[in-house]
């Protein structure tokens, strides 16, 4: 009775061993990879925010782009100050390619912020070339961080 009982327990262990194997070797096969899937990519918090708030970076920054050849400061300034207000999430966030170096990511949005915090200095200065050049170097980075980042 005593050895049954024992026997039982050793399989159910034994079992359980297997497929906590088996989920710890899926799991790194994962992560080794440079890119993740849809569904893994939607289940990261960090990643749907990011996917969530690039189409308002692609507006304002035409908003933005336009008012500034419209020499429109005012309205300029207020899309350059949308974008700098969700910088912070960016920072936070994550992509989901190359996501291993998130440390150049980080990077990117450190770069992205003191171009379009540059953009404002110079429309407070009434620098309106000045906020045109700090504006093609702050597409610059949104374009580098693509490159490296996005598929
Ligand atoms: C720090 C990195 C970084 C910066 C800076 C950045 N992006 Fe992105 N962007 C990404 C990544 C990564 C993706 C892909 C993520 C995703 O859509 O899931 C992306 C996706 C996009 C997309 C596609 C969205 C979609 O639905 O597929 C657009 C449009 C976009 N970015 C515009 C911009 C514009 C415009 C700027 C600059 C004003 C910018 N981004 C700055 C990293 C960045």
């Amino acid at each position: 009775m005593k050895n049954s009982t024992l026997t039982r327990h050793n399989v159910i262990i034994a079992i359980g061993g297997i497929f906590l194997g088996l989920s710890i070797s899926t799991g790194i096969a994962f992560a080794h990879g440079t890119e993740m899937h849809d569904k893994a990519m939607m289940a990261d918090p960090q990643m749907k925010k990011l996917h969530a708030m690039m189409p308002m970076f692609s507006l304002a920054s035409a908003e933005l782009e336009s008012a500034l050849e419209k020499g429109d400061k005012e309205t300029a300034k207020a899309h350059a100050d949308r974008i700098l207000a969700a910088v912070p999430d960016l920072k936070k966030s994550k992509p989901h390619k190359n996501f291993k170096q998130q440390k150049k990511f980080v990077e990117h949005a450190v770069q992205f912020d003191a171009t379009v915090a540059s953009v404002v200095e110079s429309l407070k200065k009434d620098d309106l070339s000045g906020a045109k050049t700090a504006y093609k170097k702050a597409e610059k980075i949104c374009a580098a961080c693509h490159a490296r980042f996005r598929d």
